[in-house]
């Protein structure tokens, strides 16, 4: 199971040195897009490798997990996430030094660029800081400290299975250094206001604190989210590669040749795709040997790793609402799931469709009611069964005795019956995929309907 096969290892030895001829070229030409597409080939080729050979020393440290929807619930290692988010972390340290080369060089009086002088009195009244883009170094490394902290959660995660309720909040701590970078950097607490809305409010209202905690309100959601999306293989990763996929799809639309030079947005979209190429790089090594029949898991830091990366580029990058839209099946998840989520109903540990051996195929999951719901439940239960968002099971006397666990998962069984685990992975994503194209169609397009205008062609930001 540990090595590679001799396919495997001539595939992977082509990547690697395609990858490494073309970084050694754009490393000297200058060209940091090239380096970091460069960079996250071999991302990918370590990540595939270290998945492959750890597999074993990961599960004799104890971090394996009983694959649930097979005939023989095999055991087989989790965490693997945090092989992810290693490779991940280092492939960004040492991407630092290219698309920040010139500003450090310029910035340092014994750099290369001695020509700069600078007057000794804006140097102490600090007014050089704002001279050279080191916000953008500043930017760069609280994103990989955030990222640091969370991956350092998912990690005990995976060891120690903290409680829910303590686990949901630290994200919003390790955003702090991306916080303050931001309000460093940027201070925009402002949002644009719809234009039925704007003869009472005005075109911009200022949020203040309040925009701060809606960031950390991201910064907790998106990694929790992903985690409560999961329990059939594949699709931890592969709901976060569509996302990363759509989110540089949107990057490139400020990229392009031909988009609108200087835009104040390139930066951010620029910066947001140094992030994701990496990061798609080594979720494409978990995919392979985490899509069905796995032969590893993801684990939770792997969700938070991955969560922490959207929630950190949409902040940086001034792109939270859009992200929010590529969010849509998890924000329905999340909904969904709420009363279970907030124990009005009560949540099993663990929620996956539940496997029929005797067919090879996933069912929904339930919930086992030991005492009647109250009445308001039940009442809410019932109308949420006339709508088919929920399966119920009633005994002789017509109590509820079992309900359907609410994910989209079980929803989805329940809509289309059972099937093989790796057709439900295949609907929900395609449904992601058709979400999320829809909610870019949206942003770009129909927004112009509410708002004065697409921030594609014109900024609003002073
Ligand atoms: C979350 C969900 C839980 C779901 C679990 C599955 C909530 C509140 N929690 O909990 O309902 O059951 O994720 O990941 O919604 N597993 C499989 N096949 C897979 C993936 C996971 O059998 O494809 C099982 C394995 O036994 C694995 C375990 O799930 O060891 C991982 O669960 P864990 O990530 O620790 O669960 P939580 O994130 O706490
Ligand atoms: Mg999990």
């Amino acid at each position: 199971m540990d090595q590679l096969s001799s396919t495997e290892t001539l595939s992977l030895a082509a990547i690697t040195l395609a990858s490494g001829t073309v970084l050694w070229n754009a490393v000297r030409e200058g060209e940091p897009l090239i380096s970091s597409i460069a960079m996250s080939g071999l991302a990918f080729t370590s990540a595939f490798c270290l998945i492959r050979w750890l597999g074993s020393v990961f599960m004799r440290a104890g971090l394996k997990g009983k694959d649930m929807s097979k005939p023989k619930k095999l055991e087989i290692p989790e965490t693997m996430g945090a092989v992810c988010a290693v490779v991940y972390l280092i492939t960004m340290i040492l991407f630092v030094p290219l698309p920040f080369y010139y500003d450090i060089v310029a910035a340092t009086s014994g750099g290369g660029n001695k020509d700069v002088v600078l007057e000794l009195e804006r140097i102490e009244t600090g007014r050089l800081l704002h001279k050279f883009p080191h916000s953008k170094l500043g930017l760069y490394l609280s994103g990989i400290l955030s990222l640091q902290s969370v991956v350092i959660l998912g990690i005990g995660d995976d060891l120690f299975d903290i409680r829910w309720r303590h686990k949901l909040f630290i994200p919003a701590i390790a955003a702090i250094p991306i916080l303050v970078v931001y309000s460093v950097d940027f201070g925009v607490t402002q949002v644009v206001v719809p234009r039925p809305l704007q003869q009472y409010l005005g075109q911009l209202v200022d949020l203040g604190w309040l925009y701060y905690a809606y960031m950390a309100a991201i910064a907790i959601f998106c990694p929790n989210s992903i985690n409560i999306l999961a329990g059939i293989n594949g699709i931890e990763v592969s709901q976060s590669i569509v996302i990363a996929v759509l989110i540089v799809i949107n990057d490139s639309l400020y990229l392009l040749p031909g988009s609108e030079y200087p835009h104040p947005a390139t930066d951010s979209h620029l910066f947001s795709i140094f992030f994701l190429l990496p990061f798609i790089g080594v979720s494409l090594a978990l995919w392979w040997h985490n899509w069905y029949p796995a032969r590893v898991f993801v684990g939770d830091t792997y969700c938070y790793f991955a969560g922490m990366v959207f929630a950190i580029v949409g902040i940086l990058g001034h792109f939270s609402k859009t992200l929010l839209l590529l969010f849509i099946p998890q924000i329905f998840n999340f909904l969904y799931s709420a009363p279970q989520l907030f124990h009005l109903i009560p949540c099993p540990r663990h929620r996956l469709p539940r496997y029929n051996a005797r067919t090879n195929q996933l069912e929904p999951s339930v919930t086992l009611w030991e005492r009647p719901p109250s009445k308001v439940i039940a009442i809410l239960l019932k109308l949420m069964s006339r709508i088919r968002l929920v399966k119920i099971e009633y005994n002789s006397k017509g109590d509820i005795v079992e309900t359907s666990n609410l994910t989209i998962l079980n929803l989805w069984l329940v809509w289309f019956g059972p099937m093989k685990e790796d057709r439900l992975a295949i609907g929900i994503l395609v449904m992601q995929v058709l979400v999320g194209v829809g909610g870019l169609f949206i942003r770009h397009r129909l927004a112009l309907w509410i708002f004065q205008q697409d921030n594609r062609a014109y900024s609003i930001l002073p």
